[in-house]
């Protein structure tokens, strides 16, 4: 074949193989084997990256719970990956997507505080399912009582079809207890960073009241810092925790110590703040960045009557999701009930 005919076959193949990572689903190798007992949770996608993923699952009972992991490398960015996980003699199929390394348009959710409000999680994963995001932020209190297995289950139970089709990534809430079993089960750490095409995304422990070691805070300050600066590049920079550093709620107000992360979010033009704990819908603008509360995932939902002077945007005591799509530099976000009902949306920039 003449060597040009040859340069242009070539370039059909790559754009052929391009197009398949940036489009179309693989399959990985398996099935996986969750091993003896009953399925008790997942299978889910965790610790998602361009190249890397881990699909995760918990067997047993309540009393002897076994998380159990397969991490798979050599994946392609940006490429939606089904699998097929094989637990009480029934094959169940799952898919995540790998994150895009450029800057590619995405789509992503934040839910919080799901806690014990079973009827209310569920139409919010009915809902959130519909929107068919890349990826999931859980902005903490993912269950009432992190050291009950009982209620991990009923959590894992609740949000079954929707971690079968979207990567997860937790933030650690004051209820999760900061107990071994959010980090057992999640495989994931108290605090960590990704990026997503050409977004980054940081999520912060805030659980103050169960962590007592001061030096754990100044690392983890010293880490957000470290963090931040070396993703300056990024188009977008978000940041997720469970404690709002600002709260409409009546005696919370301002948090004296989530407040303390924000001269970095100003020092390195963090976009916008996504947190949970109160169990309502909070918009603040504060010098150039956005702070949203999303606790609207279950939990019994509280007055938010307590605007903050010259800082709040939207307040709302309702059940809800944040829908967030990027587009390079440009995000639109939406606060969106279980109905559809959109209570607030905004275009950030970055
Ligand atoms: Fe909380």
């Amino acid at each position: 074949m003449p060597v040009a005919k040859r340069g242009y076959w070539a370039g059909v193949l790559l754009a052929v193989s391009l197009a398949i990572a940036q489009t179309g689903a693989r399959r990985l190798p398996g099935p996986i084997i969750a091993g003896e007992g009953e399925l008790f949770g997942g299978p889910f996608a965790v610790n998602v990256g361009p190249h890397s993923a881990t699909v995760g699952w918990v067997t047993g009972n309540t009393k002897t719970p076994r998380a159990g992991k397969v991490t798979f490398n050599n994946l392609q960015p940006g490429t939606r990956y089904c699998y097929d996980f094989q637990a009480d003699g029934k094959t169940i199929e799952g898919s995540f997507k790998t994150p895009p390394t450029g800057p590619a348009p995405f789509q992503f959710v934040v839910y919080g505080d799901t806690q014990s409000g079973h009827r209310v999680h569920r139409r919010i994963v009915d809902a959130i399912l519909r929107t068919k995001p890349d990826f999931l932020i859980h902005t903490g209190d993912l269950v009432d009582n992190g050291k009950k297995t009982s209620q991990w289950k009923k959590f894992f139970e609740i949000e079954r079809a929707l971690l079968r089709s979207a990567a997860f990534f937790p933030a650690a809430g004051n209820h999760e207890r900061n107990s071994p079993l959010f980090f057992e089960f999640l495989q994931t750490v108290p605090y960590y960073s990704f990026d997503w095409g050409s977004a980054h995304f940081t999520i912060l422990q805030t659980d103050f009241e169960n962590i007592p070691d001061p030096g754990f805070w100044q690392r983890q300050l010293e880490w957000l810092e470290k963090d931040l600066a070396a993703n300056q590049n990024a188009d977008l920079r978000f940041v997720a925790f469970h404690r709002p550093p600002y709260s409409a709620k009546k005696n919370r107000g301002i948090n004296p110590n989530t407040v303390k992360f924000v001269p970095l979010f100003e020092k390195y033009n963090v976009t916008a703040v996504f947190s949970g704990h109160d169990h309502a819908y909070e918009h603040f603008l504060s010098n150039g960045i956005h702070y949203f509360v999303s606790g609207g995932g279950g939990g019994p939902l509280y007055d938010v009557d307590a605007p903050l002077p010259g800082i709040t945007l939207m307040l709302e005591k309702t059940a809800h999701f944040l829908k967030v799509s990027v587009d390079g530099k440009r995000a639109l976000l939406e606060a969106v009930t279980p109905g559809g009902r959109i209570i607030d949306h905004v275009e950030l920039r970055g």
